[in-house]
C-alpha cells in the first residue's frame, strides 16, 4: 500500500484524518489516501469538513483537497478513441505536458493540434493490438458506443495491453456506472479492477458536445432541440475538461490508483436553460421541444439517420434526466485540474460556428 501523507495531519493528527477516510472503522482493506500537502494550509475546522474519500468502497479525492502535480514524463500513453470527443483533447493535453502519446485511431485520421504518433487500432481486430500497445506504460480505454459485447472485444484487448507491460489503465465510463453491474462500462471497470494493474475510473456527466454532435442538425436546420427530457436538469460537462482531467491522471500515473472521478460542469441546467444560452450566443431563437417518448421516437426515425438501438438508448438517457437522475454536480474537475470547469456558455461561445453553418 503506498501512502504519502506529508503535511496531511499536522493539525488534526493522523488518527483524525484516517477516521475521515473510514479506515479506522475496520475497513483495513481500503487503500490509504495518497493526498499530499492538503492540510498544511487548512485550519482544523475546514479539515474536518473534508468529505469521506471513498465512493462505494473506492477512494476518491475530496472537495478541499489540493495536491502538487507530479508528472512522470518518461512514459508512453496509448489513447483509444483518440479522434473522439474525449480522446482528441486528451491527446493534445498529454502532448502539451511533454508526455509521449500514441493516438490509437480506428477510422479516419484526426488532425490533432499536436504532432503525435498514430497507429491503426480496432478492438475487434487482434492484429492491431500488439502494435497498439507496444512499449506503453499507460492506457486510456473507452467503450465505443456501438460495442456492447465487451467480453469478446475490450476485455481481451485489455488483457493484451497488461501482458505487454501497461501498468495503469484509465477507463472512460459514465456517471452512475457503479450502481449498474450490467452496464458495459461497469463490466469493463470490473474487469480492469480484477487485473494486476493500477486503475482509475473516469465517470463523466452529460456531454455538452451532444449539442454540437447529436443535436447539431436540429439546431442548424430547425432552430430547435427535441428531446423527451421534460424540465429535468443535466450536469453538462465539456469533453475538453474530461480529456484534460484524464490527461492529468495518466501523466501522474499510479498516484491516482483506485480513484474514481466524476467530472461534471459547474451547474445542472434544463434544456430550456440550454436553449436560452444558445439563443443568446447565436443571436437567434432556439426552441426546446419536449415531446413524449413516442413522438420523440417517431421524430428520430423520420428526421435522422440514427439507428433504433441508439434512439432507444437516448430515450433512456433523457428519461433519467427528466426524473432528475442526471443532475448531480461534482467539483472533480477543479480538484484534479485546480481550475473551474467550463460552463455551458463558455462551450457555446467556443463552438458557435458549428451551429451557424
Ligand atoms: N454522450 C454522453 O453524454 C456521455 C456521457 C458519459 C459517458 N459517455 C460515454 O463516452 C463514450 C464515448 O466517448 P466519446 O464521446 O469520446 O467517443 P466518440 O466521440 O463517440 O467516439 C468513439 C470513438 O471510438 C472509436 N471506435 C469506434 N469503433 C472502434 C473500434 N472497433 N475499435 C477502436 N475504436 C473504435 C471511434 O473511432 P472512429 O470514429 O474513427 O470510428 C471514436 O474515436 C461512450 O462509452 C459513452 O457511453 C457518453
Amino acid at each position: 500500500m503506498s501512502v504519502m501523507r506529508q503535511g496531511i495531519c499536522r493539525i488534526l493528527g493522523e488518527g483524525r484524518r484516517r477516521s475521515q477516510c473510514g479506515e479506522e472503522k475496520g475497513a483495513s482493506d481500503v487503500p490509504a489516501c495518497s493526498m499530499r500537502g492538503s492540510c498544511e494550509m487548512l485550519d482544523a475546522a475546514r479539515c474536518v469538513s473534508i468529505p469521506p474519500c471513498r465512493v462505494r468502497g473506492k477512494r476518491k479525492r475530496g472537495r478541499t483537497e489540493r495536491y502538487q502535480h507530479t508528472i512522470m514524463p518518461d512514459r508512453l500513453i496509448v489513447v483509444t478513441g483518440a479522434n473522439g470527443n474525449v480522446g482528441a483533447p486528451l491527446v493534445d493535453a498529454l502532448a502539451e505536458q511533454g508526455i509521449s502519446v500514441r493516438a490509437a485511431i480506428h477510422g479516419a485520421e484526426s488532425a490533432f493540434t499536436a504532432d503525435v504518433e498514430t497507429v491503426h487500432f480496432d478492438f475487434t481486430d487482434r492484429q492491431t493490438w500488439t502494435p497498439g500497445f507496444r512499449d506503453a506504460q499507460g492506457l486510456f480505454v473507452l467503450r465505443p458506443p456501438h460495442l456492447s459485447n465487451v467480453e469478446t472485444t475490450i476485455h481481451p484487448a485489455l488483457d493484451a495491453a497488461i501482458a505487454a507491460g501497461v501498468g495503469h489503465v484509465v477507463t472512460l465510463s459514465v456517471m452512475g456506472a457503479g450502481a449498474n453491474p450490467f452496464l458495459p462500462h461497469r463490466r469493463i471497470e470490473k474487469h480492469v479492477e480484477s487485473q494486476p494493474v493500477a486503475w482509475t475510473h473516469v465517470r463523466p456527466g452529460f456531454y455538452m458536445q451532444n449539442l454540437s454532435g447529436t443535436h447539431r442538425a436540429g439546431i442548424c436546420k430547425h432552430d430547435e432541440i427535441i428531446v423527451p427530457a421534460g424540465e429535468g436538469r443535466a450536469n453538462w460537462v465539456d469533453t475538453r475538461d474530461i480529456g484534460e482531467l484524464a490527461a492529468m491522471v495518466l501523466a501522474e500515473g499510479a498516484e491516482h490508483d483506485k480513484c474514481i472521478y466524476e467530472p461534471t460542469g459547474p451547474e445542472a441546467l434544463t434544456y430550456h436553460a440550454v436553449a436560452g444560452i444558445l439563443s443568446d450566443v447565436l443571436d437567434r431563437k432556439i426552441q426546446y421541444d419536449r415531446p413524449g417518448l413516442w413522438r420523440y421516437v417517431q421524430h428520430m426515425r423520420r428526421d435522422t439517420n440514427f439507428d433504433l438501438g441508439f434512439i432507444l438508448f437516448t430515450c433512456l438517457l433523457h428519461t433519467l434526466v427528466r426524473l432528475g437522475r442526471s443532475s448531480r454536480v461534482t467539483d472533480d474537475v477543479e480538484t484534479v485540474l485546480g481550475r473551474s470547469p467550463r460552463s455551458l456558455r463558455d462551450f457555446a461561445e467556443d463552438y458557435a460556428d458549428v451551429w451557424r453553418s
